[in-house]
């Protein structure tokens, strides 16, 4: 046994390198502390930390005498001016020594800078001619690599080997320490995005409120979402503007086991083309200009949680490969980066852009709307589900009464008859914004026809007019047209022209009324004979 270390010696090193190593909470500080303590008995020029992530190497800290770190430089900045000058790749250490330290937790020694096994490792290209990897382990755990190293060729003797392994030991929880204090940094960050995130949600929940309506086809969409709710299925939810697609999109998120995670969203259509994959995956710093800091990408915000993907249609071509590639094999890359970034976000899309066309003229690719399509749910426009009219109207309608504080009490009859005879050509957001508008004019304590601007009233005064009448009188006004007409509905003197309405829409009415016009035919004046 050498004689520097021995007895007091060696409990004085212990000590000192313990109490140094734990006084510092930055890794490259602690290395330092290290180096310090071994002064005089084990001569060391440099120190390297790294961890095993997903099976690959990554350095963590580095000091190396004679290449201090600057006294306000950051670890990050530290490390990539080591790698810059050494041309050691991006922090990347010695992943194939991986069995011996993290699976076997063997000392290592390299007393020849030729030895195979240090080919390409940052230790050999920072100049190192001899080194020791020491493994750190605390309990079962193993918790990092430490390499001490030499730029001089003089072997580490077999003793020296043994004090930095017992060196090694007290500092353990230092450098574990650090790295939990990195770990909670990086997390800090992670939730502090992710906090942003969500205060966005509720603030855009809370104003969606709930999804209304009690119609079959409504209710035939709620029962898919929750069918696919429970699962990370990717869902893709077509219809027009304004149908409620982005409603749907949250009550699926909302439904799913990742409800207490963020719902991240990407409206594709909002972002310049070249600021798109940047926003969904994230760029690294100087990628472009005016990339100045590295900034985290929606899907790596999204961690565990949702993306929703808004108007996805409207993705520009090389962000649609990117897609691709997230939706197949689950990785992607920050833009400007070379790291493959894995993210586990269940992907929900939006379009109100029939997609398969977008395919035929070569502006969505297949092979993304096949990836896209798994799990498709088409949202029916207000049209198709007319008896959800009244039940929507009057949900706004208390919320905008509540909201404005008026003493509003409902709509009346004969305005709800036109809003549900309306076509609604901008869906349920057309709806909200009528009812609103209506609110905000009325004076009395129902909301009534003279209170709603429609843009097409004027152009459809059968509605008004048959509104007005009631829908009993409705019956009567068509009939005595038809009487009159002798049961022509088209053309110069036909009961639709009589009544002002196109003629189509006189049809539809006669079936819904289910009104016989063939018995005015034949039957001249006499009596219409009536279906039950
Ligand atoms: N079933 C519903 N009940 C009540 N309000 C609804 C319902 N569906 C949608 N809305 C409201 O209608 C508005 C439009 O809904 P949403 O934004 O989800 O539509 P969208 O399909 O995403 O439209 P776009 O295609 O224009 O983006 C929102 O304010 C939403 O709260
Ligand atoms: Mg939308």
């Amino acid at each position: 046994m050498d004689t520097r270390w021995s007895g007091e010696a060696k409990y004085q090193t212990l000590l000192a390198a313990a109490q140094a190593a734990n006084s510092q909470r930055d890794l490259s500080r602690v290395l330092a502390a290290v180096a310090g303590a071994l002064k005089g008995l084990v001569s060391v020029d440099g120190l390297l930390v790294f961890t095993y992530e997903g099976g690959r190497a990554r350095m963590r800290a580095i000091y190396l005498r004679g290449a201090p770190r600057r006294s306000c430089e950051s670890q990050q900045a530290y490390l990539r001016r080591f790698s810059e000058a050494t041309g050691a790749a991006d922090g990347t250490y010695v992943a194939r020594l991986r069995d011996a330290i993290e699976r076997d937790r063997r000392t290592l020694v390299f007393n020849d800078k030729n030895d195979p096994s240090l080919e390409g490792t940052a230790a050999k290209r920072s100049g190192a001619e001899c080194g020791v990897v020491v493994p750190l382990t605390m309990g079962e755990a193993f918790v990092a690599g430490l390499t001490f190293v030499r730029m001089t060729l003089s072997p580490f003797s077999p003793d020296e080997v043994q004090v930095l392994e017992d060196v090694a030991r007290p500092v353990t929880t230092a450098v574990a320490n650090a790295l939990a204090f990195e770990e909670i940094q990086r997390l800090r960050g992670l939730l502090e995005d992710e906090n942003l995130a969500l205060r966005e949600e509720i603030a855009a929940t809370a104003a969606a409120g709930g999804i209304i309506g009690a119609s079959a086809a409504l209710r035939e969409v709620l029962e898919r979402v929750a069918r696919v709710a429970a699962t990370d299925s990717t869902v893709l939810i077509t219809g027009e503007t304004g149908t409620g697609k982005e409603l749907i999109a949250r009550a699926i998120h909302t439904g799913s086991p990742r409800a207490k995670r963020a719902l991240v969203r990407v409206n594709c259509a909002a972002l310049p083309e070249g600021l798109i994959a940047s926003e969904l995956f994230g760029h690294e710093r100087g990628a472009f200009t005016g990339a100045l800091e590295r900034r985290r990408g929606r899907f790596e915000l999204a961690s565990g949680g949702t993306v929703f993907l808004d108007e996805v249609g409207e993705l520009p071509a090389p962000v649609q490969v990117a897609l691709l590639r997230v939706l197949q094999e689950r990785e992607f890359e920050r833009v400007g980066g070379s790291e493959t970034l894995r993210t586990d976000a269940r992907v929900v899309a939006a379009s109100n852009r029939n997609l398969e066309e977008a395919v035929r003229e070569g502006k969505f690719r297949s092979d993304l709307l096949f990836r896209l399509n798994v799990f498709p749910i088409r949202v029916p426009p207000l049209r198709e589900r007319a008896e959800d009219i009244p039940l929507i109207a009057e949900y706004w309608a208390s919320q905008y009464t509540r909201k404005l504080g008026k003493a509003i009490k409902g709509i009346d009859e004969s305005a709800m008859a036109v809003l549900c005879g309306y076509r609604w050509p901008g869906n349920i957001r057309e709806l909200q914004n009528v009812v609103e508008r209506a609110v905000i004019l009325a004076r009395g304590s129902l909301l009534g026809l003279s209170d709603f601007e429609l843009p097409s009233l004027a152009a459809a005064p059968e509605a008004v007019r048959l509104a007005r009448a009631g829908p009993g009188d409705e019956r009567q006004q068509i009939e005595e047209a038809l009487k009159a007409s002798r049961g022509r509905v088209y053309g110069d003197g036909g009961a639709a022209e009589a009544l002002g309405v196109p003629p189509s829409t006189l049809e539809s009415r006669i079936r819904r009324l289910a009104i016989d016009k063939h018995a005015f035919r034949r039957r001249g004046s006499a009596p219409p004979a009536l279906k039950p």
